[in-house]
């Protein structure tokens, strides 16, 4: 079952006067630089407010997203493919990539919409490595990074898991692993750390983060049990995006976590394993209905929400997957809660094997 009341209480609690209240301060000492070839300016319409989800995508918007999200799996999947072919990365096209990635997340949320209408069974290291990277750069400007920053972010997010790549296919589905199979993925870290350091030296500082993104609020993580601060900004922020992703996706031997009950899995994890003030940011993105959540409505119907709706969080977009009959949907069919004050959302932990029924 999953807890409604306590979830919402929690949020509450997280979000307070999020929509009002500023950042903590970002340690600047610990800010690692960007790329010497990562763009300085912002275009114009990225000078514009920070608040992304109060007002409806446009076409337009919905376009860049679309063209953000094909050309960043796109850069990723030939990243992988050098790595373990032995090659390097270019850096200059990825950056490009994370550049419309970072574009598009500053004019609204549709790249987020994105990553979550597009779930393909096939589940690449480069599929969750593209949405980890949207979701990480969603929760930067969240908490006030500017372009700068925010692309430094996104790289270090398509990097951090290159040491997954080295490990054999039988270890990573393996079932039960043995303690040296699990030395081996513990490992992965300082492998991804040992492999962008090959770049060059301008790869130095991204090696310095990555290597810290399995490393936990509380010092329960690994490879050095770091604690608090003491863990870089940007591998605090790409841990929590990857557990949040990784949740919500189906692994190995699981099958995905229900959206919400996976934010409230996290939200109980604050002063843990998470940085609070990034839970509190992504409970703030997410919403009490977290994008991309099955939801069941009043008039029976199923759906997804494909929009978080910031000023009235239970009124969020809808895209409707099972109609009132029970039928499932060929075409999308969406559903603004918002124009619909009659129809409400009476469960919002529909599990996700409801579409292949
Ligand atoms: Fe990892």
């Amino acid at each position: 079952m999953f807890r409604a009341r306590q979830l919402v209480t929690s949020a509450r609690e997280l979000r307070g006067s999020s929509a009002q209240q500023q950042p903590g301060p970002v340690d600047s000492t610990a800010v690692a630089e960007a790329p010497a070839d990562a763009p300085k300016q912002s275009p114009p319409h990225a000078q514009a407010a920070n608040e992304t989800s109060a007002t409806p995508d446009s076409e337009a918007a919905a376009e860049l997203a679309a063209e953000a999200y094909r050309q960043l799996m796109s850069e990723v999947q030939v990243i992988f493919d050098a790595v373990v072919k032995g090659g390097r990365p270019n850096a200059e096209a990825l950056m490009k990539a994370v550049k419309l990635a970072y574009d598009s997340l500053k004019t609204g949320d549709s790249l987020l919409t994105e990553t979550v209408r597009q779930r393909s069974s096939d589940y690449t290291w480069a599929l969750r490595a593209a949405n980890t990277a949207v979701m990480s750069m969603r929760l930067g400007l969240e908490i006030h990074y500017d372009e700068r920053k925010s692309m430094a972010l996104g790289l270090c997010e398509l990097l951090h898991d290159i040491g997954m790549l080295t490990i054999p296919e039988e270890i990573l589905n393996s079932r039960s692993l043995t303690p040296q199979q699990l030395k081996t993925i513990r490992n992965h870290p300082l492998e991804s750390k040992r492999i962008v350091e090959q770049y060059g030296e301008g790869f130095s500082w991204i090696g310095d983060v990555i290597v810290q993104v399995h490393e936990k609020h509380n010092g329960s993580g690994y490879p050095n049990g770091l604690v608090e601060d003491q863990i870089h900004e940007f591998a605090r922020i790409i841990g929590l995006a990857d557990t949040y992703e990784a949740m919500t996706h189906p692994r190995g031997d699981r099958k995905a976590h229900v959206t919400y009950n996976a934010l409230s899995e996290i939200v109980d994890l604050r002063n843990k394993d998470y940085d609070p003030r990034l839970i509190k940011a992504l409970v703030h993105i997410v919403s009490i209905f977290p994008l991309g959540s099955l939801v069941k409505l009043n008039n029976g119907s199923i759906g997804r929400v494909i929009r978080t709706n910031k000023l009235h969080s239970a009124r969020p977009l809808i895209e409707i997957l099972i109609d009132t009959h029970g039928n499932r949907l060929d075409t999308s069919e969406f559903l603004n809660l918002e124009e619909e004050p009659m129809i409400y959302i009476v469960d919002p932990g529909i599990d996700e094997s409801v579409l292949k029924e």
